[in-house]
């Protein structure tokens, strides 16, 4: 693969016999090709106009280890490339047709795939700008670190989008990130399409979908688990060479040292740049790793360990969050005491009037009894009169019919003796019950 092509100074078409030529028209017209801008083991890259007379750029599936132009027409190179080339053309519009669904400010954005010549195409925005290989190659250039950290911050955003989509670059280097104009970088050349089509030829060299120094070793090996680890090793390689100027020693060079229980040739970045911070530097390191759980396993991950700026404001947040929480908590608590106590209130409140309520009942009580008393007494008391009374007036009686008798006159007019006059107590109770107990005094049983 070609890296670190000048866009727009690129390798005229005349120096690449095989390159659409200028002025060709695709898709009916819909593009007109302006400039061969490069040509990789897996395609060639042009500067086209659409309809709308953009600016545009135009990908074409062109793996010319296995084919060849006739006429404007793609064709395999043999019978015995045919095969291949037709299972890396139908991959190649697949995976552009996915990529096309990703919208993400660093990634190139996909406007149109579709097939001509024999082979397939892509339109994609284009980018203005140079690529990532050329800036820190021109030494009128340096870059701040500070915008070396903004960077790598806005490609970790753009490859957590894509690892997030199911969908691995597997070419990250600095001739793939394109700079714009406002020094965004723009990830571009996705080689997913590139692992199938390894996978249908088994030829890697002949398609070089391997960079040395960029590639971990599992990219050297057909068929082997390639994950999220894989691309932040790429990623790790493309800013070590932005800090030292060249790319890191290539992983299968790693492997054979570590092998042969010689020390692994890389040179840990931390310690040795201290304009950047030393979390920055580790991050870098641990991404290089040479075995895949050694690595950064995410995107995210190696976000949370460089990014300071956003650590610290996701702590505020957080204990902004906690304060809350803890506010919430104090109050429900103060609500829940506040309540208890009401009820305890309440219930006490309502003890004491019931206690009230049975002193007033019973004080009531007492003076019914009381008046009771005092009514059956008086009754007694007047019982006990109208008793003497009769007891006199029998023995007044008795007296007379004495005197009457002694003086020989009838006993009193009818003859018949006159009839005892009843008391109103002995109305009310029994007689002998009345007299033994109100007469023998004291209180009454029946109080
Ligand atoms: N969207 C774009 N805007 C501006 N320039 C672009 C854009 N896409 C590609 N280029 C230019 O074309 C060059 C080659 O493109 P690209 O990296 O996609 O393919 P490649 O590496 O040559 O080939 P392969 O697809 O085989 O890996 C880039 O280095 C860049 O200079
Ligand atoms: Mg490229």
């Amino acid at each position: 693969m070609n890296a670190g092509p000048h866009q727009l100074e690129a390798t005229s078409a005349e120096s690449f016999a095989d390159a659409l030529k200028p002025g060709t028209e695709l898709l009916h017209g819909q593009f007109r090709i302006e400039k061969f801008l490069n040509a990789g083991g897996f395609g060639m890259t042009y500067l086209a106009r659409d309809s709308l007379d953009r600016i545009v750029v135009i990908k074409e599936c062109f793996p010319s280890s296995m084919c060849c132009r006739n006429n404007g027409r793609v064709m395999a190179r043999s019978r015995q490339h045919q095969a291949e080339f037709d299972a890396v053309v139908k991959h190649f519009g697949a995976e552009a047709r996915r990529l096309s669904k990703l919208q993400h400010p660093h990634i190139v954005g996909i406007h149109q795939v579709f097939e001509d010549n024999l082979t397939a195409y892509m339109a994609l925005d284009f980018v203005r700008g140079r690529d990532l290989l050329d800036t820190i190659e021109d030494p009128k250039m340096k870059l701040h670190p500070r915008d070396v950290k903004g960077i790598l911050l806005r490609c970790l955003d753009a490859v957590h989008y894509i690892h997030t989509n199911d969908v691995l670059h597997r070419d990250i280097s600095p001739d793939n990130i394109l700079i714009d104009g406002k020094g965004n970088p723009v990830l571009i050349d996705f080689g997913a399409a590139k692992e199938e089509a390894t996978r249908a030829s088994r030829a890697l060299s002949a398609l070089h979908v391997v960079k040395d120094g960029y590639s971990p070793h599992e990219f050297y090996i057909a068929g082997s688990t390639q994950d999220a680890s894989s691309d932040l090793y790429s990623l790790g390689a493309t800013f070590y060479h932005v800090l030292t100027g060249e790319a890191p020693p290539d992983s299968q060079a790693r492997v054979s040292a570590i092998a042969a229980d010689r020390p692994d040739p890389y040179r840990p970045l931390a310690g040795n740049f201290p304009q950047f911070e030393d979390a920055f530097l580790h991050a870098i390191d641990k991404a290089l790793s040479v075995f895949p759980p050694d690595r950064i396993q995410s995107a995210r991950e190696w976000i949370e360990l460089v990014d300071t700026e956003r650590r610290r404001s996701a702590a505020l947040q957080q204990a902004e969050l906690d304060r809350q929480i803890e506010i919430s908590i104090s109050k429900l608590v103060r609500e829940t005491n506040q309540a208890v106590e009401a009820d305890i209130q309440a219930q006490k409140a309502k003890q004491v009037a019931e206690r009230k309520e049975a002193q007033r009942l019973q004080k009531l009580v007492q003076e019914q009894q009381r008046k009771r008393k005092k009514t059956l007494d008086e009754l007694a008391m007047l019982d006990d009169e109208t008793f003497q009374e009769e007891q006199a007036q029998a023995s007044r009686a008795s007296a007379e019919r004495s005197a009457q008798r002694a003086h020989g006159a009838p006993p009193n007019s009818t003859g018949s003796p006159q009839p005892k006059k009843r008391s109103l107590l002995s109305r009310v109770l029994p007689f002998g019950l009345l007299r033994g107990t109100f007469r023998s005094g004291g209180r009454s049983d029946y109080l």
